[in-house]
């Protein structure tokens, strides 16, 4: 009998620190209007000095242990979605897997910078479901702040820290009941780097570099290719728009979230939204809107929740799974 990819869990951690558009005003030329009316951000969290991704992690992750009701022990596979690592090596994943006293099993990060958590699902789909790993932690974790140009209005009033964290376990269809991940779509465009990278690597500058963004280019790709990868793994699973009781997008604009709405003839109410108090936080920002919309009861087992995102790369996914 084939196995599924269930989540049982999920959790979400923000740092302490709030930083509002009007303390961003301070520092660049912006006002609190403009970034509400292009973003609909209001305000993003910001990870304290000596705080770091793994740590974001780790809390999210415990507390998608405790809702799945498993402890550090029951995993074996720690996949992190990061484009700001603790270390250049080893993998963040492996970091936090020592944090938690997680003995067994594989640890791994994947970078698709935005869209790393969409990649990191539907690969640790793959190896649940092949049966070479039972449980797993899937983290999206970022401190994005860290790599942010605080001079540069057009970047640094967009991003946020945070983790999101799913704990998912591979189960036989007859147990998973209809559950998991029903189907994943991955794509990317390397000829567009351009649109969406960081000015340095280990590799060429030796430092860590800042974020560059052609935001208004990058916005005009994002409706378009989001929709399309959205409409690819709905064909896939063969259900319908009308179908889908959730939709929780990547959290980079409330303008490109609308767009992608209407152009699926989807409800605004459908849309898990954390991006008012969040901002974008890269490869967090998924399973942070989706563990909100579980905790305050909206998203219920059985219920069908259509994910997306698109992020430098350019890279972009959708992934369809039953809560
Ligand atoms: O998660 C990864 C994927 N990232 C995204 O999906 C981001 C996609 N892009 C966007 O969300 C939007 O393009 C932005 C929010 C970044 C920008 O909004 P926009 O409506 O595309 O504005 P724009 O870049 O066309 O700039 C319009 C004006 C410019 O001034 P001029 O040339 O018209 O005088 C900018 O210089 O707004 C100016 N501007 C700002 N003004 C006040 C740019 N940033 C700011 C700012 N405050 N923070």
């Amino acid at each position: 009998m084939s196995l599924k990819a269930v989540v049982l869990g999920c959790g979400t951690y923000l740092p302490e620190r709030v930083l509002t558009n009007d303390d961003l005003a301070k520092r660049v030329d912006t006002s609190d209007k403009w970034i509400r009316e292009r973003t609909g951000i209001r305000e993003r969290h910001i990870a304290a000095e000596g705080e770091f991704t793994s740590d974001l992690a780790v809390a999210a992750s415990r507390n998608a242990l405790e809702m799945a009701g498993f402890s550090p022990s029951d995993i074996d596979l720690v996949v992190v979605a990061t484009t700001t690592p603790d270390l250049t090596f080893p993998a963040t994943a492996a970091i936090v897997q020592a944090k938690l006293g997680i003995e067994n099993g594989a640890a791994f990060d994947i970078q698709a910078v935005c869209s790393g958590f969409i990649y990191a699902l539907s690969t640790v789909e793959k190896f649940l479901t092949s049966g070479q790993h039972k449980r797993a932690l899937l983290i999206g974790a970022e401190t994005f702040s860290r790599i942010l140009d605080w001079e540069d209005r057009a970047t640094c009033v967009l991003f946020g820290d945070g983790a999101g964290a799913f704990v998912m376990e591979a189960q036989k269809e007859a147990q998973a009941q209809g559950r998991g991940v029903i189907a994943s779509y991955l794509r990317s465009d390397g000829r567009l780097v351009d649109l969406l990278y960081v000015d340095g690597g280990v590799s060429t500058t030796k430092t860590a570099g800042h974020v560059r963004m052609q935001g208004n280019r990058v916005f005009r790709e994002a409706v378009v290719r989001i929709s399309e990868a959205m409409e690819t793994v709905a064909r896939q699973a063969g259900v319908s728009a009308n179908d889908i009781d959730w939709f929780v997008p990547h959290q980079a604009n409330e303008r490109i979230i609308q767009g992608v709405v209407k152009k699926l003839d989807l409800r605004p109410d459908q849309v898990i939204s954390t991006i008012a108090g969040q901002g974008n936080t890269s490869a967090a920002s998924i399973p942070l809107a989706y563990c909100a919309g579980v905790n305050d009861g909206r998203i219920k087992p059985g219920d069908l929740v259509m994910l997306e995102a698109m992020g430098g790369g350019l890279t972009w996914g959708a992934a369809l799974l039953r809560a």
